[in-house]
């Protein structure tokens, strides 16, 4: 047994290697609330800028060079590793040579050096042979042997060491795999995995030791598949990437442009791992990497990193960058082709995955011969390693979707399709499903997932037969699988109402990227309603990528486009009746936000009692970026804020300039923090690293509300308001803007809108004004906007690039 207990406090690491690696794992400790020492091989000799300051070989200032280096480096690293570039003071640069007996005082020392077996063993035996105390051991391998790593090490160390695989850039990578090295303690796997996953936000898998452990063999494999598929029926790259994102439910960087993102370096090594680490597999040639790789490797067309890789971006005659593809055949690059598939086309406009894929199964043509192709040899693989990888179906499920961004893992895909169906099909063509598949369906099994009798999810064995428990993920509650207790009551397009147990309503917005339409409205004026008559709270949140992308811009570009602005104006009255709904429900209302969470989607979050965030929270009122300002009530809730932040007898035209500042220039947060800097989160609004345990987390602050005797708040009939004397500062500010071309004329109308909600009206100085008479304020202004001809631009251009336009 160890000293290391499941609850463990970890409050210092130490990082050896500071490498992309090592560098974006010590940012994201630090975002987890750690202190970290990073070190990395000592430099030998002075830089010529080093020994101009008079420094020598011997100065620490020489000796940590590569890892104050790596650390200055992360403030210009894209995606930003760190919350916020100032966490960059909570990293101290070291050295492997001075600093190594400095791990005495760490918790935890992450080994993240070259992925070499020789360099990493002789590493961790000079840790081994330091004094006590011991911390947690772990590295960062993406394939070396765990048990190779710990062989020859003490006892003592055995029991502390484990694999922690982060996945690159690890603060956006949900997926955290660990591999226990056969003496690694029970406790220690413990520690690790409630740390990574309430602190560092990750989905934690625990893997077998074999090659490349789950993801990256699944993942690998399905690149070095893909290529070969491509080659035998003559496709492009683009074609490729074309029927292997979105389309099959994967990201939009699909598989070519994935690997320019990673390294097509890092690809090729993983795939020769599994040719050495594992000549058994069945599949083995399929990851000797074809001799087009090779000589891309050979050629430096690595990817991103190269600036060349499958694609490559250069300036075109206008100066305008063309994406041009890599022609596999001539070797060549020309310009990128949208490559087009009549029978895809037509799938590819279906909201489900289940559809499209379902859709794929039955179409003819290349296009979909090459997709469903890619899909079944995913599926058959995923299958055929299943036992070799991992204990349950589930921990391979959640690694691609984790690991590798897919909206559904191989098991969970190959249930939408039918698992005799596709048996059936792979039979058919030739690559029969493994035999434990063929079993439990010869016995019946509907599905990968089962319920047993108390209504828990249960996963069929890989191996065998029988059934094995889901592995539990404590403090996570999900709606789909839904968890034991959770309930769906009712629903329509746009959001649903959902039983969480213990007394807990849930409104779930589930259009796509959640925009808010009156669907949405209906559904939580219903959701007040019912929390009111049956249950303690309401929490409002969703599973979606984001929480809400905002207010439906195409239904609102209809009404204008129309000229029908009695419809404008009960849309936004529908809006304002939702939000003020939330605030002034009986039961506390808790809202949920994460990832983007733009506009209405801002506004809802502003109307709750009480937010618990997460972490990675993208939000910000951007309604001026498509010509309007936020009329959900979402300005006047933000000037109030401003005010209550500024404090008793708080000047109200200072509270106007502030809200002004964040509306008008859009802003919006980097992460939960930044937005609570912003004023859109409350000092008391929680923030949580985990995504997973959000709902629960959620729910529990919302019943805690309801347990103190929750109180509604009182209806804000006198919010004192600057009148004249706000609008002047402001419109002088808009002018001055003007002046310095910093803005528009259109931003500047939009400005003016904006300040005559924020200064209360054409009201005097020093006087107040209700909610309602700022909300039909927001409403005037919008109705105005919109019949805006620069206003409707902006959201023309919004709807077809997705991108703002300044007009
Ligand atoms: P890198 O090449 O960026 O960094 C390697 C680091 O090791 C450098 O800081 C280097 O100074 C240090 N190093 C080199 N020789 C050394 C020696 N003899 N002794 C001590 N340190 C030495 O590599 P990267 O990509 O950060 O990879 C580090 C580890 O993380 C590897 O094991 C790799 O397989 C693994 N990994 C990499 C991922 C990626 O996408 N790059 C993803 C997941 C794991």
């Amino acid at each position: 047994m160890t000293d290391i207990r499941a609850d463990r406090v970890f409050r210092r690491a130490t990082v050896l290697g500071a490498g992309v690696m090592g560098r974006a794992i010590a940012a994201h400790l630090v975002n987890g609330g750690l202190d970290v020492l990073l070190l990395d091989v000592a430099a030998t000799e002075p830089i010529p800028a080093e020994a101009q300051r008079g420094l020598t070989a011997g100065d620490r200032a020489v000796r940590d060079r590569l890892a104050r280096e790596a650390i200055a480096q992360l403030a210009r690293t894209r995606p930003a590793p760190l919350f916020a570039p100032r966490l960059a003071g909570r990293i101290e640069p070291g050295n492997l040579e001075d600093d190594l007996p400095r791990i005495a005082q760490c918790d935890w020392v992450i080994e993240a050096v070259v992925e070499r077996l020789d360099v990493k063993r002789a590493l961790w035996a000079r840790i081994d042979a330091l004094a006590a105390p011991r911390p947690v051991y772990s590295t960062n391998t993406s394939g070396i042997s765990i048990a190779a790593l710990a062989e020859g090490r003490s006892p003592e160390f055995q029991r502390r060491f484990l694999a922690t695989h982060f996945f690159n850039p690890p603060r956006y990578m949900h997926l955290l795999e660990l591999v226990p090295c056969p003496r690694t303690d029970l406790e220690v796997l413990e520690a690790i995995t409630a740390f990574a996953e309430r602190r560092l936000g990750k989905g934690v898998i625990l893997a077998k030791d074999r090659p490349n452990f789950i993801a990256n063999r699944i993942g690998a494999y399905g690149v070095m598949r893909g290529v070969q598929l491509m080659q035998e029926q003559g496709l492009t790259v683009e074609a490729v990437d074309a029927l292997t994102g979105p389309l099959i439910g994967r990201p939009k960087t699909a598989t070519f442009r994935t690997c320019d993102l990673v390294g097509l370096d890092i690809v090729v090594h993983v795939a020769r791992n599994i040719c050495e680490a594992a000549p058994n597999d069945p599949e083995i040639d399929v990851f000797a990497p074809a001799p087009v790789l090779e000589r891309m490797v050979a050629e430096h067309r690595l990817g991103d990193k190269t600036s060349a890789g499958f694609y490559r971006k250069i300036a075109g005659q206008g100066g305008e960058s063309v994406i041009e593809a890599l022609d596999l055949t001539t070797f060549t690059y020309r310009p990128k082709k949208k490559e087009r598939f009549p029978e895809i086309d037509a799938l590819r406009a279906k909201d489900d995955l289940g559809e499209r894929l379902n859709g794929l199964f039955d179409a003819k043509g290349a296009g979909a011969a090459y997709a469903w192709a890619i899909v079944r040899d995913c599926l058959r693989y995923a299958a055929t390693v299943a036992a070799e990888v991992a204990d349950d179906v589930a921990s391979i499920d959640r690694a691609m979707r984790w690991g590798y961004g897919w909206d559904l893992g191989p098991f969970e895909l190959w249930e939408r399709l039918g698992l005799a169906r596709v048996a059936a099909r792979m039979e058919q063509e030739g690559r029969p499903a493994p035999t434990w598949v063929l079993e439990h369906i010869r016995k019946g099994a509907p599905s990968f997932y089962l319920r047993d009798e108390s209504g828990a999810l249960r996963t069929l064995a890989v191996s065998g037969s029988g059934t094995h428990a889901l592995p539990d993920r404590p403090g996570v509650l999900t709606l789909r699988p839904a968890s034991t207790g959770v309930r769906w009551i009712e629903g329509n397009s746009g959001a649903s109402l959902w039983d969480l147990g213990h007394g807990a309503l849930l409104l779930e917005f589930h259009s796509k990227l959640n925009t808010l339409g009156g669907d949405a409205a209906a559904m939580a004026g219903r959701a007040v309603t019912r929390a009111e008559a049956e249950f303690a709270a309401l929490v409002v949140g969703n599973e979606g990528t984001h929480f809400s992308a905002g207010a439906n811009l195409a239904l609102l570009m209809m009404a204008a486009v129309e000229g029908e602005f009695d419809e404008i104006d009960l849309m936004v009255r529908q809006f304002q009746q939702m939000t003020m709904g939330l605030r002034r429900c009986a039961r506390p209302v808790v809202v949920a936000p994460f990832s983007l969470t733009l506009g209405g989607g801002t506004e809802v979050t502003l109307h709750g009692d009480s937010v618990v965030a997460a972490a990675e929270l993208y939000m910000g009122l951007v309604e001026v970026g498509v010509g309007l300002i936020p009329a959900g009530g979402g300005t006047k809730e933000l000037y109030v804020r401003m005010l209550e932040r500024l404090g008793p007898g708080a000047d109200p035209k200072e509270a106007a300039r502030l809200a002004f500042e964040t509306i008008g220039m859009a802003r919006v947060s980097g992460c939960a923090q930044e937005a609570r800097e912003l004023g859109l989160l409350r000092e008391g609004d929680s923030i949580v690293m985990s995504r997973d345990q959000l709902l629960e987390r959620a729910k529990t602050a919302a019943l805690e509300l309801a347990a103190r005797g929750y109180v509604p708040p009182p209806p804000r009939t006198a919010i004192p308001v600057g009148g004249a004397q706000t609008w002047a500062l402001l419109e002088i500010g808009l002018h001055n803007l003007l002046a310095a071309r910093r803005i528009t004329e259109h931003d500047r109308t939009i400005g003016r809108k904006l300040a005559r909600i924020l200064s209360g009206g054409d009201l005097p100085g020093g006087e107040t004004a209700s909610e309602q008479q700022l909300l039909d304020l927001e409403r005037e202004a919008f109705l105005s906007l919109c019949g805006e001809r620069k206003t409707l631009e902006r959201v023309q251009h919004m709807l077809k690039t997705g991108k703002p336009l300044r007009n």
